[in-house]
């Protein structure tokens, strides 16, 4: 939800906090700010509303060096996107700073109490709440003659006193060089480096200046210097860690010759569907392998129901997965969105599978469905992209998209991974069962075609753009879709609302006729994700029923089929290909249709308005 970066080396900080932040603004960008010190001189804060630029430019007329620091770009959770409210935030001595990325559920509870001690705060947060508090028991502990475990303990005892989540950074000018973290629920990671040591919410801030990193769990509590770090339990003990090489370069994560990061990651999904199916398809077998899922074939046959959790965009890809899943392996699959999974209590028997699905691995809604389907004893595996994830972290085991970093707050590769990675989910639970060699084979092949079936579809981009253009007074969109293609209607629509802001619902194409047709009009236009498959003339029949109403009509369809431009107003070809698969390539002309559209209309469609690309907030 927020990003943070902090810095202690020989460098100055400030330059390198300020480029940590531009790599983390797609997590949050209402306001941002840096507290940097040299030495043990006073903490230098340097905080500003709105976008990162505001902050360079009054770090530009107000410059602040130091050799370390923290910084922050903010999703407000708590009080307005002000000045005052950016982070980072100090306690009442002005000697301590930290940034935090999180909820503090009790935050009006702590404020009380330190407010009856004379703690007076300048801003509505909760984490200036939680500044005061570590202040408080800093200055309480002052038999402790070390600043530096004095400012560890203190940030120990402050978290066990707070209910929500956090991961947070601070430092204390008594303790120069020095910076101590904390997580419960929001992601933080060590970068390792030479002679400089970095904290921070994800890899993407640190990795043009190291590959190497430390994941850290929940109720660790660290501390960095220029030249080590140690990572403890919330009980002081010492914990166990692993420095990972970080599985992406400073390239993959920049945006290259493309506009905006969310058409660079449309263009990269023929080789993000290619880097999810590498190495998983066994010719000899006519299968799939995936080696993550820790499963044996019979525990995998005895499996009789499975579970698909997750948000938005991965409840869409869950949607296709449960129609994939059905068709191939014929066992029993539901999609719940995990903020409800969590506390909906539904009945499963013990061979129930749970799959949660997140891009980013830190959602957190996601993250409590996993914990609540361990906690009633279900083998609950991740399909994640964002390596070394907590849910990637914590799940019983799963499988890597290897998308590389989605960095638009808009998924798209995400997507088409996720569905890829169910067509061979689908293809090994189904081979085990009762799939002949003969559709393995086949299904294979088709698996094999799509990255260039993907590359003649964005060939169309051009075309793609002049239909969205036609129709960029469109007051809202519907789109519309069966079977397999329900799901790829539904992520349409979000793609669509999402980045540029107008009313936009997705259906199944046969609802339309149950009150959704009620909102046809000639300004608002309805879009048919209907390839050439058994529902076909189902979906021509509902073209109609909106073609019979004056509502324009837009057509996704296999290419050859031209009967169509003789009704819809506007036809988009897509290669043909099994069925099962069709939501991976019905879903490019849609994202570059959203695209085109937002852009046209001026929105920001890397950082939409109120959004952030990885909810870590419930
Ligand atoms: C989709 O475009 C949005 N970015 C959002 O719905 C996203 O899919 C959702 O928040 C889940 O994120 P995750 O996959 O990282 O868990």
């Amino acid at each position: 939800m927020c990003g943070i970066i902090g810095y202690v080396g020989r460098n100055d900080a400030t330059p390198i906090l300020l480029e940590g932040l531009r790599r983390l603004e797609y997590r949050g960008y209402d306001s941002s700010g840096i507290a940097v010190m040299n030495g043990s001189q006073t903490i230098q804060v340097r905080k500003k509303s709105g976008r990162l630029q505001n902050l360079r430019d009054h770090v530009a007329d107000s410059p602040a060096e130091g050799d370390c620091g923290i910084s922050h770009t903010r999703w407000a959770t708590h009080g307005e996107a002000t000045d005052e409210n950016a982070h980072p935030h100090t306690d009442r001595s002005g000697n301590l700073a930290i940034v935090h990325n999180g909820v503090i559920e009790n935050y009006q509870t702590l404020r009380e109490g330190l407010e009856a001690e004379g703690h007076e705060f300048k801003s509505q947060t909760d984490t200036e709440v939680l500044a005061h508090l570590i202040g408080k028991i800093y200055d309480e502990n002052s038999d402790e003659s070390d600043p530096q475990k004095r400012l560890v303990s203190a940030v120990r005892e402050a978290v066990k006193q707070v209910a929500g989540t956090y991961g947070i950074a601070a430092m204390h000018t008594d303790a120069p060089k020095f910076l101590v973290g904390a997580r419960l629920g929001s992601p933080l990671i060590i970068g390792v480096g030479n002679d400089e040591n970095f904290l921070a919410s994800d890899v993407s801030a640190v990795v043009s200046h190291t590959s190497n990193a430390v994941y850290l769990n929940d109720r660790d509590i660290v501390y960095i210097t220029e030249d080590e770090f140690r990572v403890e339990t919330i009980d002081g003990t010492a914990s166990s860690y692993e420095v990972s090489e970080v599985d992406f370069t400073p390239e993959q994560a920049e945006m290259g010759d493309f506009p905006h990061y969310m058409l660079k990651e449309i263009y990269e999904q023929p080789e993000s569907i290619q880097n999810c199916f590498r190495g998983r398809l066994i010719d000899e077998e006519a299968s799939a392998i995936l080696g993550g899922l820790n499963m044996s074939p019979n525990e995998l046959r005895d499996v009789e129901r499975i579970v698909l959790c997750g948000c938005g965009t991965a409840s869409h890809a869950a949607m296709a997965g449960e129609y994939i899943i059905e068709h191939l392996a014929r066992i029993p699959t539901e999609v719940e969105i995990a903020s409800e999974f969590r506390y909906r209590n539904p009945p499963l028997n013990k061979n129930t599978l749970v799959f949660v699905i997140s891009q980013s691995g830190e959602t957190l809604d996601t993250l409590a469905a996993m914990r609540e389907g361990q906690r009633k004893g279900h083998k609950v595996l991740g399909i994640v992209n964002s390596v070394g994830s907590t849910i990637a972290r914590e799940s019983d085991g799963g499988s890597y998209l290897y998308s590389g970093p989605e960095i638009g707050v808009a998924a798209t590769k995400s997507f088409t991974s996720q569905v890829t990675m169910f067509a061979l989910l689908g293809l090994l639970l189904g081979r085990m069962r009762h799939l002949s060699v003969d559709y393995g084979n086949k299904l294979l092949e088709e698996i094999r075609t799509l990255p260039a079936k993907v590359e003649q579809i964005l060939q169309q981009d051009e075309k793609i753009k002049e239909i969205a253009l036609k129709y960029i007074d469109a007051e809202g969109m519907l789109f519309l879709g069966r079977q397999f293609n329900y799901p790829t209607a539904m992520e349409a629509a979000l793609k669509m609302k999402e980045i540029s802001y107008i009313f936009a619902s997705g259906h199944a194409s046969a609802e339309l006729k149950h009150g959704v047709i009620a909102l046809v009009s000639e300004t608002l236009p309805s879009v048919f994700i209907m390839p050439k498959d058994s529902v076909y003339d189902k979906n021509v029949s509902s073209l109609e029923e909106v073609k019979a109403r004056k509502g324009p009509c837009i057509a996704v369809t296999t290419e050859g089929n031209t009967e169509l431009e003789k009704t819809a107003d506007d036809v988009i070809y897509i290669p043909e290909v099994a069925e099962c698969l069709a939501p991976i390539l019905a879903v490019i002309p849609m994202q570059l249709l959203s695209y085109h559209f937002a852009v046209a209309r001026g929105c920001d469609v890397d950082k939409p308005r109120n959004l952030a690309k990885s909810v870590t907030v419930e």
